[in-house]
C-alpha cells in the first residue's frame, strides 16, 4: 500500500500528524511494536524537520511485507553540510522553534539510529529529500 501526506510549514501544533497516522497503520497491519517504534521515531523527526526548517513539504510512502519506504521532500533552504548537520546537538533551529521544544539537534542522529537505510540529498536554495527504509520482518 502507499500513502501520501502534505505537511504544512510553521504549523508547530500539528507537527507529527503524518507520522502518528503511519504508526497507526503499521500497528493495524500487525507489525511488531519495536519496529513500529523505529518507523515512528525516524519519520517523526523527518516530518518535524520539514516543519521547523523547510516550511513544510510532502511525504510519500510505500509499505510491503518486507519493508516500509518513506520519502520526505521539501523546497526549503537545503542543508549545506549534511555531515555537520548529522552531528548530535547541531541545530540551526530558530528561537521560536526552541520555545516550542524543538531544536535539540538530535533529529538526524535519531533518524539514522532508527532506520535501516537513510539517504539525505539536499541542495542549498532548492530543498531536501530524506529517504527512510525500515525492514518490517
Ligand atoms: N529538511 C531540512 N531542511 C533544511 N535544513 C534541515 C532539514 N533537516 C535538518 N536540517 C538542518 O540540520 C540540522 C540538524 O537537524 P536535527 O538533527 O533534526 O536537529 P534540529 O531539528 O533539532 O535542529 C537542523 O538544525 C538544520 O540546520
Ligand atoms: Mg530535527
Amino acid at each position: 500500500m502507499t500513502f501520501h501526506y502534505d505537511v504544512l510549514g510553521d504549523e508547530f501544533t500539528h507537527a507529527g500528524v503524518a507520522s502518528s497516522k503511519v504508526k497507526k497503520i503499521l500497528k493495524q497491519l500487525g507489525v511488531p511494536a519495536e519496529i513500529v517504534r523505529k518507523v515512528a521515531i525516524a519519520m517523526y523527526e523527518a516530518e518535524i524537520n520539514m516543519v521547523i526548517h523547510a516550511n513544510g513539504g510532502v511525504i510519500d510512502g510505500d509499505i510491503n511485507e518486507d519493508r516500509i519506504y518513506i520519502v520526505l521532500k521539501d523546497e526549503g533552504p537545503g542543508i549545506e553540510d549534511i555531515k555537520l548537520a548529522m552531528k548530535a546537538g547541531y541545530s540551526t533551529a530558530t528561537a521560536r522553534a526552541r520555545e516550542m521544544g524543538f531544536g535539540a539537534g538530535m533529529g538526524l542522529p535519531n533518524m539514522k539510529r532508527h532506520s535501516d537505510d537513510l539517504k539525505i540529498t539536499s541542495e542549498v536554495g532548492k530543498g531536501t529529500v530524506v529517504e527512510i527504509i525500515v525492514f518490517l520482518s
